[in-house]
């Protein structure tokens, strides 16, 4: 009901002319009529019919008290039969009330759910290729091109493929708690059959050695992970993408060749190579391959400023290889791996570490907190 009405009330009738009782009537009928109109829900017509028809103080009850009882003898056969038309109008009016403030509520609730089909479609938003696979996917094509085929292995991977046929000696460190996430509860089997979470991809060299004859041309994506307390430059979960070429005659000259191909296509044809001697239990030469700084051009310098990247030196470290140390061959000999017949060259990157040169971000963490606002500006 509005409030901002003056509300009709009853008067006394002191005047029983008819011009008198004719315009009291039609006030109480007007009042009745614009209160009717503004019935819209259920509570508002409660609210409504009590005013009118409550049988202590509606305003039915009240004409009766007001107009009937006091009436002069002589004018109570009209004012009886005024009081009952009007009676009959509250009732009539009340009961319109009534349907139009169920028709006024399901009106509402209709035009609350109303669905504007002209209007055009909710968008979804299709994602974008995260940057470190994207990273990945580029370095694959890079080798695709050259002949080479995509491998895949267990990220949960056992202690003989991940570190013995990889000629890891039975004490080295990588082998330790420290370094290596184990799984537990594995006291009672035998070294070789320990499961836990690969450290490096180059267990997939063996996998795929184990079920391909040479020649043999892979490159291998995929994730690994290492006990290393997470900050802006590690992640207990990280990427790798190892290389491995084996065939007749493979020498030292074609891996220099064919990692110098793949820099130059991934970072710009105006980026150098440089190999400086290493260490891995499965590749013997070994060595790290440096590229010349792709941010500073090799300068070290970015206008005044030291550039960062590189750390100043005009280098950055991007991969471990070397030749496939004999060893290595002797446990898939049985699939035609002969070290006396067989050679090849192996190589692993850091795919995250790549990325982060790439499009410059300064903490790995951001590849795995999953903030769309920062995976956005790669859409
Ligand atoms: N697996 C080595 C690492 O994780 C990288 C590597 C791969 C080195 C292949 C030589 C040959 O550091």
């Amino acid at each position: 009901m509005r409030h901002d009405l003056v509300m009709y009330t009853v008067p006394k009738l002191t005047d029983y002319s008819a011009a008198s009782i004719n315009s009291e009537s039609r006030d109480l009928l007007s009042a009745l009529e614009s209160e009717a109109t503004v019935v819209n829900s259920e509570n508002e017509y409660k609210v409504f019919r009590d005013r009118w028809l409550a049988r202590k103080d509606g305003i039915a009850t009240q004409i009766n008290d007001l107009w009937l009882k006091p009436a002069p003898k002589e004018a109570k056969r009209d004012a009886g039969q005024l009081v009952n038309e009007l009676k009959k109008k509250i009732e009539e009016t009340v009961e319109r009330a009534l349907q139009h403030s169920k028709g006024g509520a399901s009106a509402l609730r209709l035009a609350a759910e109303r669905v504007d089909i002209t209007l055009p479609g909710v968008r979804r938003p299709i994602g974008a290729e995260h940057p470190v696979i994207k990273t990945m996917n580029e370095i694959v094509h890079v080798f695709r091109n050259l002949g080479y085929s995509v491998s895949e292995g267990p990220e949960v991977e056992t202690d003989y493929y991940n570190f013995e046929a990889l000629n890891f000696p039975p004490n080295h460190p990588a082998r330790d708690m420290q370094d290596t996430l184990f799984l537990a509860g594995q006291d009672k089997k035998g070294q070789r059959d320990r499961l836990l979470l690969r450290t490096h991809t180059s267990p997939v060299q063996i996998r795929t050695m184990e079920l391909l004859k040479p020649p043999l041309r892979i490159v291998i994506p995929g994730k690994v992970y290492r006990n290393d307390p997470p900050d802006a430059s590690h992640s207990p979960m990280f990427h790798q993408i190892e290389g491995l070429a084996v065939d007749t005659n493979i020498t030292f000259g074609d891996l220099k060749g064919t990692l110098d191909h793949a820099m130059k296509a991934l970072f710009g044809s105006s980026v150098k190579t440089q190999f400086r001697p290493s260490f891995f239990p499965f590749t013997e030469p070994s060595a790290e391959m440096m590229v010349s700084c792709f941010i500073c051009g090799g300068s070290g310098t970015r206008g005044t400023e030291p550039c960062r990247p590189c750390k100043t030196t005009g280098w950055i470290e991007i991969l471990g290889c070397g030749m496939v140390d004999p060893n290595v061959f002797e446990f898939v000999k049985h699939n035609g791996y002969d070290p006396k017949k067989v050679s090849g060259f192996a190589f692993g990157m850091g795919a995250d570490r790549i990325a982060i040169l790439k499009y410059g971000v300064d903490d790995i963490q951001l590849f795995f907190q999953g903030d769309v606002r920062f995976l956005q500006q790669f859409g």
